[in-house]
């Protein structure tokens, strides 16, 4: 179906940051598939666990025990301070998985129609609730009626947050992304996250965090909320965590962690073999090779070269990030750039029609940072100038 503008380029091999394209040309990819093949392409230790599964045993459904899900879990919530984990396939479902929980906790509690708090701007995905979860007027167009039970604030606003806890006695949870991807990698107040725990704390409600696009090790912690300190109920995750191969997860701690019951939520091929296979492979290559410290160092390098190479630029709003998630926001909208950085051999993404937004692999180097900062520099500086 005509679901995507897609570029005019199909790649068909990857090695680390790199790809080529089916004509041989060699690419910087700078988006690592939507923050989602933070160990870059091709990467051995994946590619060695996905073939000895597929060799073994792929899927089995979860009418049985799935050892290499059991053992997933365990990393996860070793990682994370956090009780349970449940598993899916995209970060929509995990995201789905959420607002279950916080909808069968509401009723718990005798709360008939319990209320997510959500925030503008955000993005949690396009299933019916997840869009409709979603801050962004574009995603929901055409497919009303939306799923209810959402109540909207600005994000970063912990005031509003005090207003809804005082006039909104049906809420149940508070649903955000810690520091927002698809809205333009907009960076909260540092202590957004403890405010808002604070909030849940007083008022019984989860604090649910979406780490779909922050969580591991993109922001230069494994999961984004490690930079504050406070540590939320129920955290989603899916993208990075099997660099490529579709799982999401729902991870919960305390009461959220026990809430689902038999019978009260499923899938299919959530948590296979294969897909658990893969991403415990995933997270022993980011411990082993140190990526979420490196993905932190890395980050600052990048944000201080292009603070340096776009200073005084007429036309660059701000340059912002966290760790590998970056964001250059210009004065009017440049998704045009996106085409004159591929004819350039470099893979970059625009958001919220004015930000560069860098998503680069977390085992990109030094030299290969600095050469996105200096080409990605100059592309930024003709387009501004013309
Ligand atoms: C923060 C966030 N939540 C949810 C999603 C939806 O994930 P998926 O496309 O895997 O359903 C995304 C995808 O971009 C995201 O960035």
């Amino acid at each position: 179906m005509t679901t995507y503008k897609r570029l005019p380029v199909t790649f068909v091999r990857g090695e680390g940051v790199w790809l080529w394209d089916s004509q041989g040309t060699r690419y910087l990819d700078a988006v690592s598939g939507i923050a989602v093949c933070g160990l870059g392409h091709a990467h051995p230790g994946v590619q060695q666990a996905l073939c000895e599964q597929a060799g073994t045993l792929i899927h089995t459904s979860n009418l049985y025990g799935i050892a290499h899900q059991e053992a997933l879990a365990d990393d996860l919530t070793r990682l994370s301070g956090m009780d349970r984990v449940f598993f899916c396939n995209s970060g929509a479902e995990a995201n789905e998985a959420a607002i279950k929980i916080a909808r069968l906790y509401g009723h718990h509690k005798g709360i008939e129609n319990p209320v997510v708090v959500v925030t503008e701007n955000s993005f949690h995905g396009r299933t019916l609730a997840t869009l409709s979860a979603t801050g962004n007027r574009k995603v929901q167009a055409g497919f009303e009626p939306l799923v209810q039970g959402f109540v909207r604030i600005p994000y970063g606003d912990t005031e509003t947050l005090q207003t809804v806890a005082r006039t909104t006695h049906s809420v149940v949870a508070v649903l955000v992304e810690p520091l927002q991807g698809e809205g333009g990698i907009k960076i909260p107040p540092t202590d957004y996250l403890d405010q808002v725990r604070r909030i849940c704390d007083h008022h019984g409600w989860l604090m649910m965090l979406d780490e779909i696009q922050t969580g591991m090790g993109r922001t230069g912690r494994m999961f984004a909320f490690q930079h504050s300190n406070s540590v939320p109920d129920v955290m989603t995750l899916a993208k990075g965590l099997g660099n490529g191969v579709p799982i999401g997860a729902c991870v919960a701690r305390g009461e959220a962690a026990t809430t689902l019951a038999p019978g009260n939520h499923g899938s299919t091929f959530g948590g296979n073999p294969l897909a658990c296979r893969a991403a415990l492979a995933v997270i022993d290559a980011i411990e082993r090779q140190g990526l979420v410290a490196h993905a932190g160092s890395l980050g600052e390098r990048l944000l201080n070269g292009f603070r340096q190479a776009l200073a005084d630029t007429p036309g660059v709003v701000e340059i912002r990030g966290r760790g590998l998630m970056l964001g250059i926001e210009l004065e009017r909208p440049c998704t045009e750039l996106v085409g004159r950085a591929l004819q350039a051999g470099l893979l970059i993404n625009v958001t919220a029609d004015c930000v560069v937004r860098l998503l680069p692999p977390l085992v990109t180097d030094q030299a290969q940072a600095d050469s996105l900062v200096a080409q990605l520099s100059e592309l930024i500086k003709a387009f501004l100038e013309q």
